[in-house]
């Protein structure tokens, strides 16, 4: 049975690096036999997370992203570096998350134990390295199983081909090892 990974890159805008990035990662990933979901968060528009919304009634998108994670075996982010840190796009998209399931469980429960491959994409030198160390600590803290391997694109404006394909031989490895740790874990 193919692994059902669910990728989506924390940036909203078009032209997005990381959009980019999380494109290429899940055609590697399909290549190597997993089944990939790229999600669009401008898809899921969540508001800045608010425990009063919640006791409203909780965001029907919400729901939805819940109830896709749970289709799925593991997770493929890649992340922008905003002031050195994960981009309050990705950590509110997560503390949703994590809030009450529709079945009435936490949704810690549903991400509990999922793998998760982490890039990051910035046209800086570090590529976006420490938002990815805090991205790892942070879903560490939600019991995910972070693949030890990670990859951080600096200069990701002048990284990708005309067909989005990454020109850098030594780069597109150090996806592939990101993408089969998570398939083979
Ligand atoms: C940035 N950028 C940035 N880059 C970086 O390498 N380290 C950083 O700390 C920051 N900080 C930062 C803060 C804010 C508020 C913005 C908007 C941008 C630049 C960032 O890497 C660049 O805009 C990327 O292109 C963003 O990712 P996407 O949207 O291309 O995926």
């Amino acid at each position: 049975q193919p692994k059902k990974l669910l990728a989506f890159a924390g940036s909203l805008r078009k032209d997005s690096l990381n959009r980019k990035l999380i494109a290429y990662v899940a055609k590697e990933a399909e290549a190597a036999g997993a089944e990939v979901t790229v999600l669009d968060l401008n898809d899921f528009p969540l508001p800045i997370f608010n425990e009063d919304i919640e006791t409203e009634g909780m965001p029907a998108k919400v729901r939805e992203l819940q109830s896709i994670l749970a289709r799925h075996d593991g997770l493929l982010i890649s992340t922008p570096e905003y002031n050195g840190a994960v981009p309050a796009l990705v950590k509110n998209t997560l503390d949703w998350l994590t809030r009450k399931q529709a079945n009435g469980d936490s949704g810690i429960e549903l991400i509990k134990g999922k793998v998760v491959g982490i890039v990051s994409a910035s046209p800086g030198a570090l590529g976006g390295l420490r938002s990815l160390l805090l991205l790892r600590d942070q879903l560490a803290k939600l019991s995910m199983w972070v693949a030890p391997a990670q990859f951080a694109l600096g200069q990701a404006d002048q990284a990708f081909d005309e067909q989005g394909a990454l020109k850098d031989g030594n780069q597109v490895k150090q996806i592939k090892a990101v993408v089969q740790q998570v398939i083979d874990f």
